[in-house]
């Protein structure tokens, strides 16, 4: 049986004004009917012909504890367990914490970690890919699935293969974990053509996963382990120890585990898959027209060429005439209008605005 752990606790700020720090972008209806926690949770809930996977478990922090509960109710999934961070502690604490948590009832959970705020649309193909991946997992690897790159991306990890896989999906062992390179770094990784991108999404036994933070991150093993042993159950939520938590160091599992561990293996997934990093790969997953042009909500474009219109109100009307390379987002209270070029500095507004953003 397999665990999913939903983490659930960025804050997106490159999609602003639309995700907020209460209302991050992993819980809005970004992208059809679903908010994409609900879809992520839905990817990886019941059985299917392959897998068989066992209620999710979800970490979040406190303030929007009740907002996963809700969403998790609407599409009819009971969580197995939510595990409350007392803070924000980057990816590494969350995970072990999540390992050592289900190693009390099973010591030999297998889990399945993913972001709650990326687009996987072929599900079948994603389930495909896990089930490989599990071959790697009984050998005692730590797994990650890989995405070809086209373009020079500082913002992911890159997985060096070691072998050139042989196009069946199966597991290759993996030479190297480069957790975002620089742009020099990142260039000649995408021109040597044996990287492929870290999607983000890891399998592993608990057991391995804790066995690699002893060799990799020890510091870790106390603060985290005390925080879930003195964890308090409160109304259905599980939260950690706070004093003890507040002792862990601040550090994603990429750069504290993934690029120091040797037995990695990286299945190869070449179906779509995108973490939504900002407004222009939100309007290339909207499926812009022959003009490049993506609208939803109440928005017009007359006369635009590769532009993003959308409106977040009922009551708020949006039109764009001649315009070329744009994004625009209207929400209620916020207005965002930048160059399409400059996506990734959507997170600058909400520096720019402070607490108000
Ligand atoms: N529970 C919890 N607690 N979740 C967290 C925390 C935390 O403190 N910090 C981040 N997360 C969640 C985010 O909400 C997101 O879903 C996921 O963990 C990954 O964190 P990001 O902050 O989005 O990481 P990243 O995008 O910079 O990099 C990671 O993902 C890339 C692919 O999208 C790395 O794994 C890269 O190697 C990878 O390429
Ligand atoms: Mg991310």
């Amino acid at each position: 049986q397999l665990t999913p752990v939903l983490l659930c606790g960025g804050s997106g700020t490159r999609l602003w004004p639309l995700s907020r720090k209460s209302y991050p972008k992993q819980f809005a209806r970004l992208l059809g009917q679903e908010t994409l926690f609900q879809a992520s949770a839905r990817r990886l809930a019941g059985q299917d012909a392959q897998l068989s996977f066992t209620p999710p478990m979800v970490l979040t922090n406190s303030d929007f504890r009740f907002i996963v509960t809700e969403q998790l109710s609407e599409i009819g999934i009971d969580p197995g367990a939510i595990l409350i961070e007392p803070q924000g502690r980057n990816t590494a604490p969350a995970v072990l914490a999540a390992a050592l948590h289900l190693m009390k009832s099973d010591p030999d959970a297998v889990m399945l970690v993913a972001p709650s705020d990326h687009v996987v649309p072929d599900v079948a193909a994603f389930h495909t890919a896990v089930t490989a991946g599990l071959e790697a997992v009984k050998r005692g690897d730590l797994v990650t699935f890989g995405i070809s790159p086209d373009r020079a991306e500082t913002g992911y990890g890159y997985l060096e293969l070691s072998a050139a896989p042989d196009g069946s999906g199966a597991p290759v062992s993996l030479g190297r974990f480069v957790e975002k390179p620089d742009a020099d770094k990142a260039a000649a990784m995408l021109a040597a053509g044996n990287f492929l991108w870290n999607a983000g999404i890891f399998l592993f036994s608990a057991r391995d996963i804790v066995a690699a933070f002893k060799a990799h991150a020890a510091g870790l093993i106390g603060p985290v382990g005390a925080a879930v042993d003195s964890a308090k159950a409160d109304l259905g939520f599980l939260r950690l120890a706070p004093d003890a938590w507040s002792q862990a160091e601040d550090i994603s599992i990429d750069y504290a585990v993934m690029e120091k561990a040797k037995n990695l293996s990286v299945v190869p997934f070449s179906s779509a898959w995108s973490d939504l990093g900002g407004w222009d790969a939100v309007w290339r997953e909207t499926g812009p027209d022959g003009e490049g042009v993506a609208t939803s909500g109440e928005s017009t474009a007359i006369d635009c060429h590769n532009t993003l219109l959308r409106s977040e109100s009922d009551t708020l009307e949006l039109v764009g005439i001649g315009l070329e390379n744009i994004m625009a987002v209207a929400m209620p209270d916020a207005v965002l209008v930048a160059d399409m070029s400059r996506a990734q500095d959507v997170k600058l507004a909400v520096s720019a605005l402070k607490g108000k953003a």
